[in-house]
């Protein structure tokens, strides 16, 4: 019987001295739950002279990952990194030499999971990657354990806290977006590189995740349609309140007959779903399931603390398993590996959901006839319309929610409704979920 587990964390960045301090001052809770204690034996960062507000011995931090890689005592290693490498040479590197790992690093799992999670069940470890959705929502333990029992129906998700903070700016503060960005940035919950946050693609990571697991089927990255929110105006804020809705960064996965579909982009929610009250960097997850029905999950999607008790959560079941002797219990992707099946994505082009249409017309006779026209030649049925403003040079908006629509049947409207000489600007849509 083992009388403690030993790990290292590789990473000494927010999330990794979060991490630290949940180890260290909630000590004794973990090893009441465990019935052994948890010892942080090594910390490597390239930087080891930063004061980050933490005690820890000298011989605990090394700038060299291969003193906890190459260490046999250490059991779990985490990986607070980020990044594609060296990360994922560390995590291959740590399950080669049989230890488990623990790992926030969406972005790496969003793209090489597959492989990481094929070969770590050929060596019999487990990976833990709580903290690479949600921040401290354990939406990975619901989906592998809370709601094992359903089918999965569909998945709806604030997962991005940055790109929420700036909307939600805009909407009560009624700012432009370039205006808000720099405070987000300043929040320090962006990524390093901010595009991630603002063009969908964190936000498309996680989705890739939670898809997977959902549904236990290996999701491509590149195969979710993603789509950011510097798109969205004021403007078009004003006009989603004035038909009862918010406008979201949504990330979307159900089932529709035996295909999935998959996207992120900013989705026009409205007022009376719960999703739609999520505001600021919070992050909130609607899964439904064929049993369960309707659930949600609401929390702190990023920061230190909120992360770092994911991670530890990961840890302490890590820790479990090598007390029982039962590393492999769950499944890292939620099914066996060899149960899988190979679902397809649902082509963009095949969607079908309401939308917003803002048209930048010229105020002349007969230009509604036109557009409501060619609409009428693609399928698209008017729901409701309003039309607001004289500016000088004549052009008004002409602002138009459709019943639902196929998303060709929409594109091929908008290429030829753009090519009219009474429209003076490019259309903007946005899709829009419930009922109109
Ligand atoms: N940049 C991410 C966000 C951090 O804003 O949600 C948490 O994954």
């Amino acid at each position: 019987m083992k009388d403690r587990i030993n790990v290292g964390i590789i990473g000494f960045g927010t999330v990794g001295s979060g991490a630290a301090r949940i180890l260290i001052n909630n000590a004794d809770i973990i090893k009441r739950r465990l019935g052994i204690p948890v010892v942080l034996k090594k910390m490597a960062d390239l930087d080891i002279k930063k004061d980050r507000g933490i005690k820890l011995d000298k011989d605990v931090l090394t700038t060299d990952a291969a003193k906890i890689l190459d260490d046999p005592d250490i059991d779990i290693v985490i990986e607070l990194i980020g990044g594609y490498e060296p990360a994922k040479s560390f995590i291959l590197k740590a399950i080669e030499r049989g230890k488990c790992v623990v790992t926030s690093n969406k972005a790496l799992l969003a793209v090489h999971g597959e492989e990481i999670f094929h070969i770590a069940a050929s060596k019999g470890v487990d990976i833990g990657f709580e903290g690479s959705v949600g921040g401290g929502i354990p939406i990975i333990r619901i989906l592998k354990e809370g709601l094992a029992a359903n089918n999965i129906l569909s998945i709806y998700g604030i997962i991005n806290g940055t790109s929420n903070y700036i909307l939600t700016k805009m909407t009560n503060e009624g700012r432009a977006f370039g205006d808000v960005l720099s405070e987000a940035q300043r929040l320090g919950y962006a990524e390093a590189d901010l595009t991630f946050d603002i063009e969908g693609i964190d936000s498309a990571h996680k989705l890739t995740i939670l898809t997977t697991l959902a549904f236990g089927t290996p999701v491509k990255f590149d195969n979710i349609y993603t789509e950011g929110i510097t798109r969205i105006t004021p403007l078009d804020i004003e006009y989603a309140k004035e038909f009862g809705y918010k406008i979201k960064l949504l990330a979307i996965s159900k089932m529709d007959n035996g295909q999935i579909e998959a996207r992120v982009h900013p989705t026009m929610v409205p007022n009376e779903y719960l999703i739609s009250t999520v505001e600021g960097v919070f992050n909130a997850i609607y899964v439904a399931g064929d049993a369960v029905g309707d659930t949600m999950y609401y929390g702190r999607g990023a920061g230190d603390m909120p992360t770092g008790s994911a991670i530890t959560s990961d840890i302490i079941e890590i820790a479990r398993n090598i007390i029982t002797n039962s590393v492999g219990r769950v499944p890292p992707p939620a099914f066996q590996l060899k149960e899988r099946k190979e679902l397809k994505i649902k082509k963009m082009d095949d969607i079908v959901c309401p939308f917003y249409l803002r048209f930048m017309a010229m105020d002349r006779p007969s230009v509604l006839s036109k557009i409501s026209g060619i609409l009428g030649e693609h399928n698209i049925s008017i729901a409701s319309m309003i039309q607001k403003g004289r500016k000088e040079d004549g052009a008004v908006s002409v602002v138009m929610m459709t019943h639902e629509a196929k998303e060709k049947d929409v594109q091929g409207a908008l290429a030829k409704i753009d090519k009219l000489p009474v429209i003076a600007d490019k259309t903007m849509f946005i899709r829009v979920e419930g009922e109109v």
